[in-house]
């Protein structure tokens, strides 16, 4: 199936009135059994991982330094390599609405969490704050109506979620450096860090960029114009639905997945389209069958914040803090914009491997990235014209287009 732009649109249209729709009704809907669904339909991280016989551990409780309580999934070794001392240490870091179900999820021939553990990596898979694993404080309240809780951009999970993350994998691990891989938001959170805390770029091997996102000012996803259309004048409305959980009735997603998107119902176009809308437009590449599975866990969770954030970087052109106005900008900065990211201080080696159908991390925008960066390493543009923004996680052909990629340059460093 092809897309032209009112195909588009109508996709916009839906998934802003699933959205709605789900806001407005409460109660997930009873959704078992469904006997044709693909068996990984309803699994957790933990019982995907435990279905396909691999080691996992539960890290709880890592705190931040402003107090939120992350969770980590460990695969630390594979069926193919098994036990051994001092394996190097891979950290992955998931997108915007996901989770570290984002590494398991396609199974052990197609997950990238699967592959490296078989590859004889220790695998981390870090979960930011807000979504399904993350979402603790000491003190706050998640559920609370208007909890401070949700008062966070992606760039608070690069001020302390990465390195509570990170130190707590390299005490447990007992070595000193890692290998970090992030998908979207887990780029951009990574040069957040490295910028705001350079002390960790000396824990780094090499970081590998998948679809990497900071500048954004050339990326066409409709659903992020459609916020950043909001954005700037209207900064009172940013105010207003700045502190708050962006679709808030996860579990009502997942029910609606199961019974719209499986095989053979006839929202499953839509459900694809649902998907596309937020990664870029490609019928190839995405297995619709493992649509309901992906739905099972995805979307996880995020503030408001991290999406008005991209928003406000899309429309200033640059890669800087949250905007809170001018008033507050000059408390919180002392400047009445918000300063830019340092990316000189990103010394850690950076790797990138992006695509030319990516709604999100457009090439203009990457090369520009790339050219900033003062320890860039390589960088790889997909040859697969339709290669889109979520192929990076789910794509049929990921391992020739992708972590061939991701395992030659593991080797290297
Ligand atoms: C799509 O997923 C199903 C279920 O996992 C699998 O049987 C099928 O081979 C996949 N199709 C492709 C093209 O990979």
């Amino acid at each position: 199936m092809r897309y032209d732009s009112s195909t588009k649109e109508m996709f916009t249209i839906t998934l802003l009135t699933i959205i709605s729709i789900s806001c407005v009704f409460a109660q997930p809907i009873n959704s078992e059994p469904f006997a044709d669904l693909h068996p990984d339909v309803g699994l957790s991280v933990i019982e995907l991982i435990q279905k396909y016989k691999y080691p996992i551990e539960r890290h709880r409780n890592i705190e931040t330094d402003d107090g939120y309580l992350l969770e980590m999934h460990r695969i630390p070794y594979g069926l193919k390599s098994g036990p051994a001392e001092n394996k190097p240490v891979v950290f992955v870091m998931h997108g915007l609405l996901s989770s570290s179900a984002d590494w398991v999820n396609m199974g052990p021939e197609k997950s990238l969490g699967f592959l490296l553990a078989d590859l004889g990596y220790d695998v981390w898979m870090g979960n930011a704050r807000g979504t399904t694993y993350s979402r603790n404080h000491i003190s706050l309240d998640p559920d609370k109506y208007k909890s401070d809780f949700w008062d966070f951009s992606w760039n608070e999970i690069g001020e302390y979620d990465l390195p509570a993350m990170i130190d707590y994998v390299l005490s447990y691990t007992k070595q000193e450096k890692l290998f970090y891989i992030g998908h979207s938001q887990g780029t951009t959170s990574f040069y957040v860090m490295c910028s705001e805390k350079p002390a960790y770029n000396n824990k780094i091997r090499v970081m590998i960029s998948l679809a990497p996102v900071a500048y954004m000012d050339h990326m066409e996803n409709p659903l992020f114009r459609f916020v950043a259309a909001f954005d700037g004048p209207l900064e009172f409305l940013t105010q207003l639905i700045g502190i708050a959980e962006f679709l808030p009735d996860i579990e009502f997603l997942g029910s609606i997945g199961k019974v719209f998107c499986k095989d053979g119902a006839i929202f499953q176009e839509v459900c694809a389209g649902v998907i596309f809308l937020i990664g870029g437009f490609d019928s190839e590449q995405l297995n619709r069958t493992m649509i309901p599975v992906i739905m099972t866990n995805t979307p996880a969770g995020a503030a408001t914040k991290q999406l008005l954030h991209y928003a406000q970087d899309i429309n200033s052109g640059e890669f800087r803090k949250y905007d809170y106005g001018l008033i507050q900008n000059l408390i919180k900065y002392g400047s009445v914009s918000p300063p830019s990211y340092n990316l000189n201080k990103i010394t850690a080696p950076v790797a990138m491997i992006y695509s030319k159908n990516d709604w999100l991390a457009a090439t203009v925008d990457v090369e520009r990235l790339a050219i900033e960066l003062p320890n860039m390493v390589y960088k790889y543009l997909i040859p697969f014209e339709k290669f889109n923004h979520l192929d990076f996680l789910w794509a049929v052909d990921i391992i020739p287009l992708v972590y061939n990629y991701v395992f030659d340059l593991l080797k290297q460093y």
